[in-house]
């Protein structure tokens, strides 16, 4: 039967139904995307911080563009090949959030930083090293945030005096323009985060160095933007959100854009029914649930193993049985890698189809 409408709202099934849509098939809500494009926007401009979008979720043109339309200052990627996409496209304020190393990407480097007002990270000497050897010659220079690891142990360097340090190795360098910092703080984490940029602050001042942009980020801490002593902010899994964001309490369920809709194509036992979505579709990410996503019209069903192109779906638990040729919605466990999945992904106005947009940057890893 069915499934009632319950908190995720009803499933769409016109689409479905009229074969304008098949499955196995990521389907966005355009309505709520815009609506998390537009909430961002109002958090950051209360805040007083300019809004500047991480593009890695969606690495869509279109949604490139809604963002900025909304007001975004600028974008953020992840990587030069994100950002030699967006650049083309005419984004003309991009920074990458990434050590970037070695000498195949030298010329992509300093051809992207000719085309547009380029920034980039980095936490070490080697990079930065790197960065000036690839861009020293050309018309302009590249500007340098350096990474602080304010307590989320990824990359970054780990104390006020290193990230000083590093800020004068970048300034002495030819081709590079010193120009602030970059951290991606650990959750709800601000006064840490403050104190840390304080004193690397306090340092720069000394050596005669300003920090012209303090760059923070990061969904969950879309709630403390403008608390960590940032002049911008990055978010980038707000625009559609997904099951480990509902489960940070970093949005409400009514907040997610982007479902993965699959068929019950086998009812082979009492218990269990299978989808048409596996790992190909939904990718194998856990991010600390026990199961491969939430089918949100049948609670307490568990996707609880996949093959390739099937799901295998306990529903021993559930009040009502979804029925073969039903179509169900999957809310993803981590909707980044899922996306990078598709070339192109379906979007709804008003409940109904409305178009498809390319995932312009899908692949872009390099
Ligand atoms: C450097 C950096 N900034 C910002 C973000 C955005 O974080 P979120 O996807 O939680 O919004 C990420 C996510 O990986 C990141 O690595």
């Amino acid at each position: 039967m069915l499934a009632e409408m319950g908190k995720w709202g009803a499933v769409s099934s016109w689409d479905f139904r009229s074969a304008l849509i098949d499955t196995p098939a990521p389907v966005i809500d355009l309505d709520i995307a815009e609506r998390n494009i537009v909430r961002a926007q109002a958090i950051c401009d209360n805040a007083g911080v300019a809004n500047r979008p991480h593009i890695k979720t969606h690495k869509s043109v279109f949604l490139g563009r809604l963002q900025l339309k909304h007001g975004a200052a600028g974008i953020t990627c992840q990587k030069l090949g994100e950002a030699e996409i967006m650049a083309a496209a005419g984004f003309n304020d991009i920074l990458v959030s990434y050590n970037i190393l070695g000498r195949a990407k030298h010329r992509r480097l300093a051809t992207l930083n000719e085309k547009t007002v380029l920034t980039v990270s980095c936490d070490n000497a080697v990079v930065a090293r790197d960065l000036s050897t690839a861009v020293s010659g050309g018309a302009k220079p590249l500007k340098v945030l350096v990474e602080c690891d304010t307590g989320r142990h990824r990359c970054g360097v780990t104390s006020p005096t290193a990230a000083a340090e590093l800020a004068g190795v970048v300034n002495a360098l030819p081709g590079l323009a010193f120009s602030g910092l970059l951290m991606y703080p650990p959750n709800g984490e601000t006064a840490q985060t403050r104190s840390f940029i304080d004193e690397v602050r306090t340092l720069c001042a000394e050596a005669g160095l300003s920090l012209e942009t303090v760059s923070a980020g990061g969904t969950p801490n879309l709630a403390w933007a403008g608390q960590f002593g940032e002049s911008e902010f990055r978010a980038g899994t707000n625009i559609f959100n997904d099951r480990q964001m509902v489960s940070l309490g970093a949005c409400a369920p009514e907040d997610c854009a982007l479902f993965v809709y699959a068929t019950i194509v086998s009812h082979p036992e009492p218990g269990r029914v299978m989808i048409d979505a596996g790992s190909k579709t939904l990718t194998s990410e856990l991010v600390g649930f026990g199961d491969y996503g939430e089918l949100v019209d049948y609670p307490g069903a568990s996707l609880y193993r996949f093959a390739e192109e099937h799901g295998f779906v306990d529903v021993s638990g559930c009040k009502t049985l979804p029925e073969v040729g039903e179509i169900v919605r999957v809310l993803p466990n981590h909707i980044c890698p899922l996306v990078n999945l598709y070339d192109e992904i379906a979007y709804l106005r008003d409940g109904e189809l409305a178009g498809r947009f390319a995932i312009d940057a899908r692949g872009k890893v390099n």
